[in-house]
Order: structure tokens, then sequence, then C-alpha cells
């Protein structure tokens, strides 16, 4: 986390950012509040920064966190305050960038941990001052609650998204790709990193790629998600996965499909094999839900990202394996505006298919897209350009409730909903029973 480098980068940045700038507008609407990201070093180099916790496999959380300087991997945990009855020892890494370095970044898996309890937990960095965090594990049975917001950045419109999410009491975060808008200035990941700690370090994020966390550099820096993949480890090694790009998890009756639109979904490639396989174990008796997430959308009628490969290539790849699997939900990003559509199959209404959402409007910098194809397809149901966040309550293994809430209204303002009947308890459709 050296910042004289900084205004180098973002000269360099800005002329690669500025090259691949996607031709259409977005519109600016003005910040609600004023924000501005904070790189500044802190005062003392050990003191943990961007906690952020993740499920880990069955009944475990990972614990991630970057000191400037070396503090060891141990996590002490326990379920009152200041008492930490366990510990865990975990591994650290780092990496380079052009010139930047970045801080040392902690991961350590604590558990078995008992569902719906908090836990308090800190870190040995040998300083008597090192503050106490906590988190809430998720429920082990229905109702759950999963808050869902996409292509979040870091902005005061961000900042709004944040403050609905943590006031909506949800479980478990999902966030279909695009995390920190670093677009290759390495130390905007650590303002992100601090920006999101006073959520996610409370309730596990799960996160998948978008395409601004490839940031390649030309003859530069060839190997892409550098900083994503060292930040942000999910469990792809629980779920048999071998890249950190796709993977699943389970969690109180959901089994959730994190997709890489931005790794190889060709032929005979890992991730389709790997996402075949996946699909193959899923037991609605054990996860009548299933639920899947994507970063570019498959469906959806915004003039922006149309025709790119990620949604029109990956859509033939892999919406016949979604479809016969019966997912009940697919949720995109990278559309900076909410859509929800029908149940779709092949570019129609059908009622065995997934219900398609894109919740891209998390509050990046680059604005809303708000240019809609004219007449609105049958398809969809209800979209429009705003910032925002969803929430999905899983009920029971039948039912479950989505709505969308804007940032310009209040929290419990819904404006749009729906309920979902699962695939699982539909006659129909018979979704798989091991
Ligand atoms: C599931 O929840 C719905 C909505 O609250 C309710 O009508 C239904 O009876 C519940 N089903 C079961 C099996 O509990
Ligand atoms: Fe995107």
């Amino acid at each position: 986390m050296r910042l004289p480098e900084f205004w180098l980068l973002m000269i360099l940045a800005g002329v690669f950012a500025g090259a691949m700038e996607i031709a259409h507008a977005y519109d600016r609407p003005p910040p609600r509040q004023d924000f501005a990201v904070s790189v500044a070093a802190y005062a003392d180099p050990t003191t943990p920064q961007q906690v952020h916790v993740s499920l880990a496999g069955e009944n475990k959380m990972r614990i991630s966190w970057i000191t400037d300087k070396h503090t060891p991997p141990i996590v002490n945990y326990g379920t009152s305050s200041g008492k930490y009855e366990h510990s865990a020892t975990g591994v650290i890494s780092s990496y380079e960038y052009v010139t930047y370095i970045s801080g040392e970044i902690h991961d350590v898996v604590i558990g078995p941990l008992n569902p719906n309890t908090v836990y308090y937990y800190s870190f040995a960095t040998g300083s008597s001052s090192t503050p106490e965090y906590s988190f809430k594990t998720p429920p082990a049975q229905f109702p759950i609650k999963f808050a869902v917001s996409g292509d979040l950045g870091q902005t005061g419109w961000t900042k709004s998204t944040l403050e609905h999410i943590s006031q909506s009491n949800y479980d478990v975060f999902l966030l279909p790709g695009d995390l920190a808008y670093a677009d290759r200035i390495q130390p905007l990941w650590d303002s992100f990193g601090r920006l999101v700690e006073p959520l996610a370090s409370q309730r596990p994020w799960m996160v998948t790629q978008g395409n601004h966390e490839v940031e390649k550099i030309p003859a530069i820096h060839h190997t892409p998600f550098t900083a994503y993949n060292a930040r942000w480890h999910m469990p792809f090694e629980e779920s048999g996965s071998t890249s950190n790009l796709y993977y699943s998890f389970e969690v109180s009756g959901v089994h959730v499909v994190m997709l890489g639109s931005y790794a190889d979904f060709g032929y005979g490639s890992d991730q389709i094999r790997w996402l075949e396989s996946d699909l193959k174990k899923v037991d609605r008796r054990k996860t009548p839900w299933l639920v899947v997430i994507v970063h570019a959308p498959w469906y959806n009628s915004n003039y922006a990202h149309q025709g790119e490969k990620e949604s029109v290539d990956m859509r033939v790849m892999m919406e016949g394996l979604l479809y016969k699997a019966r997912v009940d939900l697919v949720f995109a990003g990278h559309v900076h505006a909410y859509e929800r559509f029908n149940r779709v199959y092949n570019q129609e209404t059908d009622n065995c298919g997934p219900m398609y959402i894109t919740i891209g409007d998390g509050g990046n910098r680059e604005g809303l897209a708000s240019k809609y194809k004219e007449p609105q397809p049958t398809i969809s149901v209800f979209r429009e350009a705003s910032f925002g966040h969803g929430e999905l309550e899983i009920v029971n293994g039948s039912y479950a409730k989505w709505s969308w809430h804007r940032n310009d209204d209040d929290e419990s303002f819904e404006s749009d909903s729906v309920w979902l009947k699962s695939f699982a308890s539909d006659t129909t459709c018979k979704a798989n029973k091991k």
C-alpha cells in the first residue's frame, strides 16, 4: 500500500480505461451524499483493515483482513464478547501489480460454527488495542434473507446502497460482480475494502467477478484477476472447482452457484464441466432452492451491454443446463439498472425456466444505464434505472419473496416485489429429488 506510485498509476489506468470505455452513455445523477475514498495509510501499520467474512464449506467461515506490517494469521473467536475460547491459524499472502505491493493479506478459516449465532472475533496483532469484530452465522433452516446488489463501486451512491442494505437485516450478501472499480489503481481496492468492512465483517459476503476485476495491462501485467483472487478468496476448493472465478455453496436450504462471466465457458471448459457436475449434486430435498449468480446478464432489454459474448455465447452454452436442473432464479449485474423478467427459456416465457433479474444498480461511478429498448419485450416485467438493492427472503421450501429497494426511498419501501414458488414444490416442472 505504498502511495507515491498512485498518481503514475492513475494516469496509466486512465489511458487504458478510456480506450476500453464502452460506447454507450451512462447518466450520472447527482450523488445523494458527498463521499471521498480514503487511501491514507493508518498510523499503526499493524491495524487490521478491510475485514470481511465469507462462507467456507459446511459450518465454516473464512475471515480475511489486511495489515500494512506483518502480523500473524491468527483469529481468536468465541460466542461472548472479549472471551475467545477458540483460535485458528491460516495463511498470509501478498501480491504485486506494476509498482504496487499489497499489504499482508490474512486468510483464516474458522469453525465448526453454530447456525444463527453471533461470534465475536479478534486478531493476534500483538497490540492490546486490536478491535473486536462480530458476525452472525446464517440460520440452519428457513427463513433466510439474502441482500443482492452488483456493480457497487465506491461513491456516495454506493454508500447509500450500503446503508439501506445494513438496515435490511440480511443473513448473506450476494454480489454479482464488479466490486471496487479500482480499474488497475490498486489503492482503490484498499479503500473499497475499508468502505465495505462495517457490513462485510458482520455477515458473509459472497461475490463473483465482473469485467472490472480483470485488470490486465497489455505488455505490463498479463495475469488477470490478481487483486480480486488475492483479496476475495471464495470457497471454490470446498465446492470442487479449480478456480476462484466459479464455485458454489449451500446455506439454509439454498444451493447457490456463482458463475464466472470472464472465465472460459466454451465447449469442454473446466467451468462447463464443473457446472454440470455441481448441478448433478444438487438434492432438492436438502436444498429446495437453486439460485445462480453471473455478472453479464443473459436477458437484458437495456441498450447497455447488448451483444457481448459473455451474455450471448455464455447463455447458449449454459442455459440448457440451468433449465434442465430447474434453477429457480438467475441474478446478474453489469447493466447499471434493475430489470425483472418472467420465467424464461430460450428467449420465451417458459414456466419451467428460471426467473431472471438484473441488479447491477449498486452505485458505481459510471452512473446509470437508462436507455431501454422500446417496446418493452413481453418477457420483461419491470425495468427501471435507479440505484438500489434487492432482497430475497426465502420463507420456506416452497415460497420466497423478491423485492427491489431504491436508494431514493426508505429501506422499507419496495418498488417492485414478487412471490416465487420453488420448483422443488412444483409438480409440473419436476426438480431433481435424490
Ligand atoms: C410457506 O410459506 C407460505 C407463505 O408464507 C405459506 O403460505 C405456506 O403455507 C408455507 N408452507 C409450508 C410448507 O410451511
Ligand atoms: Fe460490468
